[in-house]
């Protein structure tokens, strides 16, 4: 097992990785490997005109969501990542997948079918709960800030799912509020605050365990995991743009004192296991 030739993979610290490559060929490498995944897709709705100020390239949901506009990537879909995130997990290993109003019904439909619909199979896998997180201002009311003129959604939905029955048990609440980070890391969009992940990650996930964060940008999953793990955090982070890894190391830099170790690592694979 290698990554490809033309994935450049750099260091953060010992068992913490950013790979700058396609998340579809990384997560083809960890087969069975890791203990949870964390998944913030660039999912492009039908008929969006890619929001203003985006630095990426969205795709469809699947071959029957035909996605328009300039930057829709349609070599990949969100459905194709899912089913790469499942290949990749432990027995038992949590998906947890960030959504909105339009993804999340769709992928809640998928996943319940593809995977499993533990709601109604309880001893089973597949589709667990649909959680998310709120974003509260400084007086903590429901932040009326995010898109919307029929109502504001204040927050974001996340979808948990499970790959087979697991006996990942914990009473951390699938629903958790934060304050919405203000900063962009130049990449167009806020990025996802780091306190939801820190909560789920605490709860599914034990030290030294794989957690694979495809379509990381600022990935706030795996620096929720340095918090919690600290030297025994180990991840993986996928993203296709550089820019994105540069995002990443500024936001690293800013959470944690000393920043990430500076040049690209070509050693990947004596940290394989
Ligand atoms: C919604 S953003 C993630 C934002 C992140 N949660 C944050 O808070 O910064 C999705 C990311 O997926 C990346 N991406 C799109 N297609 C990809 C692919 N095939 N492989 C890896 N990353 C990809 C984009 O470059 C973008 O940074």
């Amino acid at each position: 097992m290698r990554l490809p030739d033309d994935a450049t993979p750099y260091k953060i610290d010992d068992g913490e990785w950013y790979v700058v490559g396609d998340a579809m060929d990384v997560l083809a490498e960890y087969h069975g490997e890791a203990a949870a995944v964390f998944l913030d897709d660039a999912w492009a709705r039908p008929g969006r005109v890619q929001q203003s100020g985006l630095a990426y390239d969205l795709h469809p949901f699947d071959e029957g969501h035909v996605a328009d506009g300039d930057d829709v990537d349609d070599t990949l879909t969100t459905v194709e990542l899912i089913d790469a995130c499942r290949a990749a997990l432990v027995d038992g290993g949590w998906l947890v997948a960030d959504a909105d109003d339009w993804l999340a019904p769709r992928i809640v439909e998928y996943l319940r079918t593809r995977w499993g619909d533990t709601p109604a199979t309880p001893d089973g896998g597949g589709f667990e709960k649909l959680g998310g997180v709120t974003y509260l201002t400084e007086d903590g009311r429901p932040d009326r800030g995010t898109h919307g003129e029929h109502l504001t959604t204040g927050g974001y939905t996340v979808v948990f799912t499970h790959d087979g029955p697991t006996e990942r048990h914990t009473d951390i609440s699938a629903r958790q509020v934060a304050t919405w980070p203000e900063r962009t890391y130049g990449r167009g969009g806020r990025a996802k605050p780091i306190g939801p992940y820190e909560a789920w990650i605490d709860g599914l996930v034990d030290d030294g365990e794989l957690i694979l964060v495809p379509c990381a940008g600022t990935a706030p999953a795996a620096i929720a995991a340095r918090r919690v793990f600290g030297d025994d955090a180990r991840y993986i982070c996928v993203d296709v743009e550089e820019a994105a890894y540069e995002a990443f190391r500024e936001r690293y830099a800013e959470e944690f004192s000393e920043g990430p170790a500076s040049p690209p690592e070509t050693d990947f694979e004596g940290e394989r296991n």
